[in-house]
């Protein structure tokens, strides 16, 4: 059975690993951005984002307690901005991503933030689907940007 949960610090390597094979294999985002999303999501920074703000991480445990998705996000000044969410390639459309989503949203609330936001690249078919379904709204696109390459912002404001 599918549990998300919010991480403890001896889920920080796993979690690494499954960030960095997702960040390898994702065909969306161009070297450049391959080399500087891998030095800012290591085990080491994980624990630091952790130790800052306990509900940062939150993982997808299948029923044998494995790591099969995460999602990261930082409290940004009374919002929750989304760095990050994946899913073991071999576990996605099984709900893992949206079940990731509602959890982080809920946080939102316990994190005192009303809204949560974040981006993806105008190419990433599966995450604007996702996104939209979890009743996200599009905000921009930006042409030319993090990394030379084009994004569409995203927010949901957090149910009151
Ligand atoms: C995006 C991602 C997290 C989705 O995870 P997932 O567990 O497969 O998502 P879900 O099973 O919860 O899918 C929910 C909805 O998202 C959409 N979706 C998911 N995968 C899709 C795909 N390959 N194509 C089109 N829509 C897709 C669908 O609307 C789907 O609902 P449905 O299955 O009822 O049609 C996963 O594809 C992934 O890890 N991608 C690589 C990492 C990434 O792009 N992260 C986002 C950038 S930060």
């Amino acid at each position: 059975m599918l549990k998300i949960v919010i991480a403890e610090e001896s889920d920080l390597p796993d979690t690494a690993r499954l960030f960095a094979r997702v960040l390898r294999e994702i065909p969306y985002y161009n070297a450049l951005a391959k080399e500087g999303e891998a030095k800012k999501y290591t085990a080491t920074t994980l624990a630091r984002k952790l130790s800052e703000d306990p509900y940062s991480i939150l993982v997808a445990r299948n029923g044998d307690r494995k790591i099969v998705g995460f999602c990261i996000s930082h409290f940004d000044d009374y919002t929750i901005w989304v760095d990050w969410y994946g899913v073991d390639t071999t576990r996605r459309r099984n709900g893992v991503g949206t079940a990731l989503l509602k959890k982080t949203i809920q946080t939102a609330t316990k994190r005192g933030a009303h809204k949560v936001w974040c981006d993806t690249r105008t190419i990433n078919e599966p995450s604007k689907d996702l996104l939209q379904k979890m009743g996200f709204t599009r905000l921009v696109e930006i042409k030319n940007h993090w990394y030379g390459q084009d994004f569409i912002l995203w927010e949901r404001f957090v149910d009151p």
